[in-house]
């Protein structure tokens, strides 16, 4: 019970992080400080999730139940790789140059919107199984 307590605290972190990168990203771009602190917040999200994802593979298999059985573990698994490539797609957008690079910076930014919209979606699931919802 305390490693799933644990899934929803680390993971309710990350929403948290996500959220906060794409704000700073949305409203705070004329800040010198914003890019510093996007990159911050959107890493440590990703920490976040894995751990989160750690706890849980953790908590399913102590509980001996068959992993990734239900609608929100499986929108759970799809956040998760969002979550590796998006900041991989962040990072790279400034090592390719050009027509190539720009396109990468797009695909980062409708990456990252769908994300955090993932994780909220996948946080709800996570409340209504712990029937909080
Ligand atoms: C999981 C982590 C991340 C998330 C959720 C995320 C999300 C986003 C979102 C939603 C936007 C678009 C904001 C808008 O225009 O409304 C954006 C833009 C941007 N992000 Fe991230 N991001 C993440 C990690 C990173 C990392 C690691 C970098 C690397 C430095 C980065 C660099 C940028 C840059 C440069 C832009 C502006 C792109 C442009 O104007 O075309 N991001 N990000
Ligand atoms: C971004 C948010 C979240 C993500 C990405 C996520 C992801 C996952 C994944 C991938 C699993 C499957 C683990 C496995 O089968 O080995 C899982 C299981 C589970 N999660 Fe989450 N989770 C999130 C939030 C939450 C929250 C907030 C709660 C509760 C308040 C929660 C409760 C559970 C429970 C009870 C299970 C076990 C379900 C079962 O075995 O059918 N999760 N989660």
């Amino acid at each position: 019970m305390i490693l799933f307590k644990w899934h929803a605290g680390l993971m309710t972190a990350a929403f948290l992080s996500f959220f906060s990168a794409l704000l700073v990203a949305a409203t705070q771009r004329r800040k010198p400080w914003w890019l510093r602190r996007h990159r911050a917040a959107g890493i440590l999200g990703t920490l976040f999730i894995l751990s989160g994802m750690t706890a849980a593979i953790a908590a399913v298999a102590t509980a001996a139940e068959g992993h990734l059985r239900s609608p929100h573990t499986w929108i759970g698994a799809l956040t998760i790789a969002m979550a590796l490539v998006t900041p991989v797609l962040g990072l790279l957008q400034f090592k390719i140059l050009g027509q190539a690079g720009r396109r990468f910076s797009q695909i980062h930014r409708l990456s990252g919107r769908i994300l955090t919209g993932a994780a909220l979606l996948t946080l709800l699931f996570g409340l209504r199984i712990a029937g909080l919802l």
